[in-house]
């Protein structure tokens, strides 16, 4: 007989972030465009902080690892030797591509330690010589940190058995010679010998963490990433008819959409961008994301609906304008699940007894509110130097709903704003369409209906239209209204 215990403080959420998560697959929820990550159809996963990047790179680091044909890198660009690979570049080439040599170079190594790491793989004379070239110049097996100092510390050269480089004339002694070369040209070396690989196993390279001390004014940082995703693109290309390939790029949409490159228009069909809904049963479904981790951890009657058991869902206490708690909490949210789970978490500190309820969840906002405020934080600070001053107009107004000309007079109230609009150029428009885009404000159509960029990504942000702050922050701001 199951038992059903239909309380929500018995729900584990599970962490917040997604990696190391060994949870994770029992309540993953899958995205339509999984498989086709899988399969190497798509390469680049593009979303907002906390919409599930990581979460998918986990998922798939994973399946692999219990899968028998198939072999996982993950790549973390935190605690990477940036500075290194600044010195590494290529200053013959044109801005955008002088790190493409070095990427593609690290790239290729970290293709070639995974080949070899098959010790089922047929033993043909590419893959002893890969085999070779791994044990003559990277040992240890440490990733992209040590290639780099090794490269640095050899001078940019790695070191090559005489006959890879095709010298037909020279005696069969001497072709076993060492010597070194540089190390472009170790990634023609590195390709052709991958090109006489037979595998059909799957090859997966992972790359996560790319946002880590970013910085928009970083000009260097931004040409980094663009190589990154030519270096990756390039790649997959040469290789995808001959081994399965299978490069992964996880990327927060602010930074991808300030790489400002028409060449990343080209990678268009095979980018996923991260984007979830409020409807119910349907693909990027965050009621089913938040029931399947319902339902990881208690059993409910109907697990289709495990959301209204453990919850007053129409608790008669709700504002009459709003349907629901779900609706409430949702309304709150940038349709992240990570606000979700946050927002869940914070009621669940409240020790709640039995079904979540209302008063629960107005308590639990106060905490949420701040969280919520800090993730905004994190986003814009890059892209919007006088981000906190401008939010102060805002909650020095604490109206509802307020007109350009009354935002415009308050921004103008404050020097620091006045300065850096002078210095930079810039309008009050500029400064309202960067918390539009990053959702600290809404638009209020001609129809009276309210729109976010984060419900719509194409939306203009149209500044004669009326504006609302994002419920999300009301609570934190002291604003009388929900
Ligand atoms: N497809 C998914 N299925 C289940 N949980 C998810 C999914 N996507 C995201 N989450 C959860 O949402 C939270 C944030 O996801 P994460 O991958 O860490 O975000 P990001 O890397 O985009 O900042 C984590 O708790 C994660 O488990
Ligand atoms: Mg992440």
């Amino acid at each position: 007989m199951i038992i059903f215990e239909e309380s929500f403080s018995k729900v584990n959420w599970g962490p917040d972030e997604a990696k190391g998560d060994s949870q994770l697959r029992k309540y993953f929820v899958k995205i339509p465009e999984y498989e086709g990550i899988k399969s190497g159809d798509y390469r680049y996963i593009i979303g907002r902080k906390g919409t599930g990047k990581t979460a998918i790179i986990e998922q798939i680091a994973n399946e692999a690892s219990s899968e028998y044909n198939s072999f996982v890198k993950y790549l973390s660009l935190r605690n990477f030797p940036i500075q290194t690979i600044r010195e590494l570049k290529d200053r013959s080439l044109g801005n955008k591509s002088q790190f493409v040599p070095i990427w593609t170079f690290l790239i290729l190594t970290e293709l070639s330690k995974l080949i070899v790491s098959d010790s089922s793989i047929e033993k043909t004379e590419s893959v002893i010589d890969l085999k070779n070239f791994i044990k003559i110049n990277f040992p240890s097996n440490l990733g992209f940190a040590e290639t780099l100092r090794n490269l640095k510390s050899n001078e940019n050269k790695v070191s090559v058995i005489v006959k890879w480089l095709g010298f037909e004339n020279k005696s069969a002694e001497s072709k076993e010679a060492i010597t070194t070369v540089h190390f472009q040209k170790a990634s023609e070396i590195l390709l052709n010998l991958i090109k006489g690989v037979n595998s059909s196993c799957n090859f997966y390279l992972l790359f996560d963490e790319l946002d880590e001390g970013y910085s928009a004014n970083d000009k260097n940082l931004n040409l980094l990433l663009l190589s990154l995703f030519r270096a990756v693109e390039n790649t997959f290309l040469d290789l995808k008819d001959i081994i399965n390939i299978r490069p992964v790029l996880a990327l927060r949409s602010d930074i991808f959409n300030n790489l400002e490159d028409n060449d990343l228009n080209k990678l268009d069909d095979f980018i996923i961008n991260l984007k979830w809904t409020k409807e119910y049963h349907a693909s990027y479904s965050i009621y089913d994301l938040i029931n399947a981790r319902i339902n990881a951890s208690i059993n409910v009657e109907d697990p289709k609906r495990a959301w209204e058991q453990i919850t007053i869902n129409n608790d008669k206490n709700i504002p009459n304008r709003i349907n629901n708690l779900w609706e409430f909490i949702y309304n709150r949210t940038f349709e992240r699940p990570r606000d979700i789970i946050k927002y869940m978490k914070y009621c669940a500190k409240q020790n709640p007894s039995g079904k979540l309820d209302f008063k629960t969840v107005r308590k639990a906002e106060i905490e949420y509110s701040e969280w919520f405020y800090r993730e905004f934080r994190d986003e814009i600070q890059s892209h919007l130097p006088i981000w906190q001053e401008s939010t102060q107009a805002f909650i020095k107004l604490n109206k509802g709903v307020i007109t350009f000309d009354e935002i415009k007079k308050e921004l103008e109230n404050d020097s620091r704003i006045v300065n850096y609009l002078k210095n930079n150029n810039k309008n009050h428009e500029d400064i309202l369409e960067i918390l539009f885009e990053f959702g600290l404000i809404g638009t209020l159509s001609d129809s009276n209906r309210w729109f976010f960029k984060y419900k719509d990504h194409n939306l203009p942000f149209n500044h004669n239209q009326k504006m609302i702050i994002h419920f999300g922050f009301t609570r934190k701001f002291r604003m009388k209204v929900y």
